[in-house]
């Protein structure tokens, strides 16, 4: 199956808020398979639908080393939250920025498998930070939203850098 295309900031379609899933089909089944497989090949931890312009509450995640624990939720809530943590953070919407974000400690969750069955689960660590980090994704909410005006400018110049420089390297040398 072929890769999914990310959409990257400051793409407005990263606004939108995903609404719940309501048929847990074949047809999800195979987005869950792009997803996993859009989301390994790009090296990322997490991956929320929103990135790849649809729509649903549904996200993804594999935080371990070996990059074998994959994670669906679908329709997700955070049901309990405690604590607070700092984490270094970066999104594959937002090439190349990292940030030191705060967001709950441990969380408690519920959430349906691609079966629709409803679950919940006790998260710490990296993957309570991921999963406040996609879920954000499904509001349209990014981590950048959490800097200062003045950090997110820097950002916003450092992105356009970035994209002009991949543009003349693309193109290479005009005379
Ligand atoms: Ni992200």
């Amino acid at each position: 199956m072929a890769n999914l295309n990310i959409i990257e900031f400051p793409d407005p379609r990263l606004r939108k808020i995903a609404t719940p899933v309501e048929a847990f089909d074949a047809d999800l089944g195979r987005l869950i398979d792009a997803m996993f497989e859009t989301m390994y090949s790009a090296q990322g931890i997490g991956l929320a639908a929103t990135q790849v312009d649809v729509h649903k509450q549904l996200l993804l995640l594999d935080v371990s080393e070996t990059r074998d624990q994959p994670h669906v939720y679908i329709n997700p809530r955070i049901i309990e939250s405690e604590g607070s943590e700092t984490c270094e953070e970066g999104c594959l919407s937002v090439p190349g920025i990292y940030a030191e974000v705060s967001r709950a400690e441990k969380i408690r969750i519920s959430a349906r498998d691609p079966d629709g069955n409803l679950f919940e689960e006790a998260l710490d660590g990296m993957h309570a930070v991921c999963f406040q980090h996609e879920m954000d994704h499904l509001k349209g909410k990014l981590f950048i939203d959490y800097l200062s005006p003045l950090k997110r400018r820097m950002v916003r110049k450092k992105l356009e850098k970035q994209r002009r420089q991949e543009i003349q390297n693309a193109t290479g040398p005009r005379m």
